[in-house]
């Protein structure tokens, strides 16, 4: 069937195609060339090719699947519909973590690894469904701002070699039509639609290589190893099509990591981490992806040397050091560092205590993400202000042993919240938490790498 409006549309890819017959071909389980995937992704991002051609070439992406040239030629053609920075040197590394409860590991590994000579240009995510994003929390820290141009973008970092922004609309354009039709016809849970979504992102921002933290788990989009490898595979497999060094480290994501949830208190937590005090999970998460990081910017040419140095730059201070030019050099009130209390904070605490003895085996993490949510601390709609002084602070963790009545964590509510509060504590009892008779292992915190 032909379609007239798209005669002759052929700026991209010096080729002409329909889009009736290729969402077939596609729909019937063919392979799409590099050109045919060009020209449709043009002409969606153009407004030429509607919704509802896109909606139905999307689903058959999702239920026939792409390989890996397919889908690297789907992240270039997204990558090409907006701006693609570059910045001289080989050191210029990011990381992309897929989102979990608690994490908080940029805030970390981002001022370690500039600390040790590696430029982090870091275009951050908001929250995501029961995830907090990396940009929402540095906004809990007054006047840092996420929204620098993408000139300002590209000084700060030629200036600090650390800068963390938000999406930009120069970004990718492509990506950001069609997360939003994903979004909505249930298209978001495919790996090649989200390495093409993610790499467009990351490859745009000029990075040479890309530490990727691919979390599995009750607290992440990827629930079992085996789903988060296939991930992994294709990211890395990616990268390396388009010549970037990658490396991926899988995760667990079935509690959240460290023990602070919420805005104001993971920056907190994050600070104390620079500070060599911060718990051991997010301490050795956070070090282990700085160390990669420097590796692979050819900083030190083994892992272990680039681990000893992630180390030294949290025990000169050199890293915490980084973490202040960071919140001065984008606006925002790096006093936070020494003064906790310029953070906003509620002063309300309900208890969570054990109702028995026993061992946690379990939690729902992903329902920590959302209980979070019930006291204004992620957002219900997109419109939603976030109350950053909302929180949890976990004192029990996977694997610990408790005793009747002692404290799991406690929650961090405004004074008018305490029915809210009470009904958390008592769904987090009744549908969140497991606890067994006898020991449990604490879960493995990275059980693969791959490269
Ligand atoms: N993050 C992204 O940027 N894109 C996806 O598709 C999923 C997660």
């Amino acid at each position: 069937m032909a379609n007239p409006i798209l005669a002759g549309f052929k700026i991209m890819t010096k080729k002409s195609f329909q889009v009736y017959p290729l969402i077939d071909k596609k729909k019937n389980g063919h392979k799409l060339s590099v050109d045919e995937i060009k020209w449709f992704i043009q002409g969606y991002t153009d407004h030429v090719i509607p919704d509802y051609q896109m909606s139905a070439m999307l689903m058959a992406m999702f239920l026939k699947g792409m390989d890996g040239a397919e889908t690297a030629a789907l992240t270039d053609a997204m990558l090409e519909s907006g701006e693609q920075l570059k910045f001289p040197g080989k050191n210029v590394i990011d990381k992309h973590s897929t989102g979990g409860v608690g994490d908080k590991a940029s805030f970390i590994l981002a001022p370690i690894a500039s600390a040790a000579g590696v430029k982090v240009p870091m275009i951050a995510g908001r929250g995501l469904g029961h995830t907090g994003g990396t940009v929402d929390k540095i906004e809990a820290v007054k006047g840092f701002r996420t929204n620098l141009s993408l000139k300002e973008f590209q000084d700060k970092l030629n200036e600090n070699g650390l800068v963390l922004i938000g999406q930009t609309p120069e970004i990718a354009p492509a990506d950001r039509l069609i997360y939003a039709l994903r979004d909505v016809t249930a298209t978001i849970d495919c790996i090649p639609l989200i390495t093409a979504s993610i790499m467009s992102k990351k490859l745009a921002e000029g990075a040479n290589g890309i530490v990727f933290d691919i979390k599995y788990g009750s607290g992440a989009f990827m629930r079992t190893p085996k789903q988060a490898r296939i991930l992994a595979k294709s990211l890395i497999q990616t990268s390396k099509r388009f010549k970037k060094k990658a490396v991926a480290l899988i995760t667990d994501m079935n509690q959240p990591l460290g023990n602070a949830v919420g805005h104001s208190h993971e920056i907190i937590e994050s600070i104390e981490t620079l500070k060599g005090k911060g718990p051991k999970d997010l301490t050795d998460l956070s070090v282990i992806l700085a160390a990669h990081m420097i590796h692979i910017a050819g900083v030190e040419k083994t892992f272990v040397k680039a681990k000893k140095k992630a180390e030294l730059m949290v025990s000169s201070g050199k890293a915490l050091e980084e973490f202040r030019k960071l919140i001065k050099g984008q606006g925002g009130d790096d006093r936070v560092i020494d003064d906790y209390s310029l953070l906003p904070l509620a002063t309300s605490i309900t208890e969570v205590r054990s109702p028995k003895k026993g061992f946690i085996k379990m939690f729902n993490n992903e329902q920590i993400g959302l209980l979070l949510i019930e006291l204004g601390g992620g957002r219900k709609m997109k419109t939603d202000i976030i109350n950053f002084d909302v929180g949890f602070l976990f004192e029990k963790k996977i694997g610990d042993q408790v005793k009747k009545d002692d404290v799991i964590f406690t929650i961090h509510h405004r004074a008018d919240q305490t029915d809210a509060a009470l009904s958390i504590r008592d769904r987090f009892l009744k549908e969140s938490l497991t606890l067994s008779a006898t020991k449990v292992r604490a879960p493995k915190l990275i059980i693969e790498k791959l490269s």
